[in-house]
């Protein structure tokens, strides 16, 4: 369970969120809202890169706003950018082994994990292959046996889907479904591609100005009209 509690964050003049609590429950949640809703930043106070004015975020009874960055990552929160983080100079065992410092401790152990993961994900034939030899596609296939490396358990996407076809997003999207099953973190998404949130999200946060504008099951959330006047002018739902 991950517990948002009133989280405000201010850039100078800009509100970029504004008092937004939402209590995760859901194997998968999603994020949406149009540009500069706030979404990232929220993601950002997640990790640490943005520190909050006020309010704490509480995930399965941890404060991790206490936490330095560090031991968020240790405590087992990952983090997946649109820009995926695979090191072109290590192959696709070596990336995704790199994030199995915890939880096994048995050096076979951790490298059957690793194979594991990457058979999961699709990547069995390219193990071997380096990160600059890699597709856009299966980088951020790497990425996601990354995140799911060394007993996450709070995995967040933000715009994992951006530049891939319909057929890579649909593959993604199952891929990212059983993130709960595999491993027993919680996933939150934030994506554009509302088909996507529909198809993987259970419960959806949307955010507009950064506020909170609804938050339930996804179904119930499309459908208020509250967020579809928010993206009014901008894209449809
Ligand atoms: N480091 C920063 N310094 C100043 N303002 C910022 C910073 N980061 C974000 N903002 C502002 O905060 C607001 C929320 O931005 P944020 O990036 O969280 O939006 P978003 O919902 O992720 O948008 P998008 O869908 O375009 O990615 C915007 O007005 C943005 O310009
Ligand atoms: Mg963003």
């Amino acid at each position: 369970m991950i517990e948002v509690d009133k989280v405000s964050v201010r850039f100078g003049g800009v509100v970029a969120l504004a008092e937004v609590s939402a209590v995760f429950t859901q194997p998968v949640s999603g994020i949406i809202g149009p540009n500069g809703a706030g979404k990232t930043t929220l993601m950002n106070v997640f990790s640490g890169f943005v520190s909050a004015a006020a309010g704490r975020v509480v995930c399965d009874g941890e404060d991790l706003l206490r936490l330095s960055p560090h031991r968020r990552a240790h405590w087992g929160l990952r983090r997946s950018f649109q820009k995926e983080e695979i090191a072109n100079d290590l192959t696709v065992f070596d990336n995704v082994l790199v994030q199995t410092d915890r939880g096994f401790t048995g050096a076979s152990a951790r490298r059957a994990e690793v194979a594991r993961l990457i058979e999961l994900v699709g990547l069995a034939d390219r193990a071997d292959t380096f990160g600059r030899d890699l597709s856009g596609f299966e980088r951020r296939l790497a990425d996601v046996a990354k995140c799911m490396a060394g007993n996450p358990r709070l995995v967040m996407f933000d715009e994992p889907a951006g530049g891939l076809s319909i057929d890579e997003t649909h593959t993604l999207g199952t891929l990212i479904k059983r993130i709960h099953a595999e491993t027993g973190a919680q996933t939150l998404v934030i994506d554009h591609d509302v088909e996507l949130i529909s198809e993987i999200c259970d419960e959806t946060l949307v955010l507009d100005f950064g506020r909170r504008i609804a938050f339930g099951p996804t179904a119930e959330v499309l459908a208020d009209p509250a967020v579809k006047a928010a993206y009014l002018g901008t894209e449809e739902v």
